[in-house]
């Protein structure tokens, strides 16, 4: 088991169902900690950038619109395995495939609105992370 950071982000059908304590209870509930939080609206910019990774699929063009069309919440999670532990937590990408009690199975429309995001290995995390936090926008845990 390691200590491991990772990048969350409650997405706008998230906000818009005000469902921000709800997503933070369940994650502290699980014993992750939250060391850095901003709620932000998304530049189209932003968002090509963040989602990069997906520019030459077909859903490229309407997840962009997606995440720009109302605030986010990002965050970095901390604990043990946080990586795997978030993604256990928010459940499967669509919704259908999600096991009960996770947040998309609760929460998420389809697989295209599915209210949270999760950096899914450790290259990832640290990416994303850079990405909203930079070098020094985490608060370490000190009690
Ligand atoms: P996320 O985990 O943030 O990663 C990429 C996002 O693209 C995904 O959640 C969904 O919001 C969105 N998306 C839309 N269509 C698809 C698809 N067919 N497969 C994967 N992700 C999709």
């Amino acid at each position: 088991m390691t200590v491991e950071q990772t990048l969350s982000i409650i997405k706008p059908d998230g906000v818009q169902k005000n469902l921000i304590g709800e997503i933070v209870n369940r994650f502290e509930k699980a014993g992750l900690e939250i060391v850095a939080q901003r709620m932000m609206r998304l530049s189209t910019e932003q968002a090509r950038g963040f989602y990069e990774v997906h520019k030459d699929r077909p859903f490229y063009g309407d997840l962009v619109s997606y995440m720009t069309s109302g605030p986010v919440v990002v965050q970095v999670l901390q604990g043990e395995d946080a990586i795997a532990e978030n993604r256990r937590i928010m459940g499967a990408t669509n919704p259908a495939d999600a096991d009960p009690g996770t947040i998309r199975a609760d929460f998420a429309e389809s697989i295209e609105e599915n209210v949270v995001h999760g950096s899914d290995g450790p290259d990832t995390a640290e990416t994303e992370i850079r990405f909203f936090f930079g070098d020094d926008g985490i608060c370490p845990r000190t009690r």
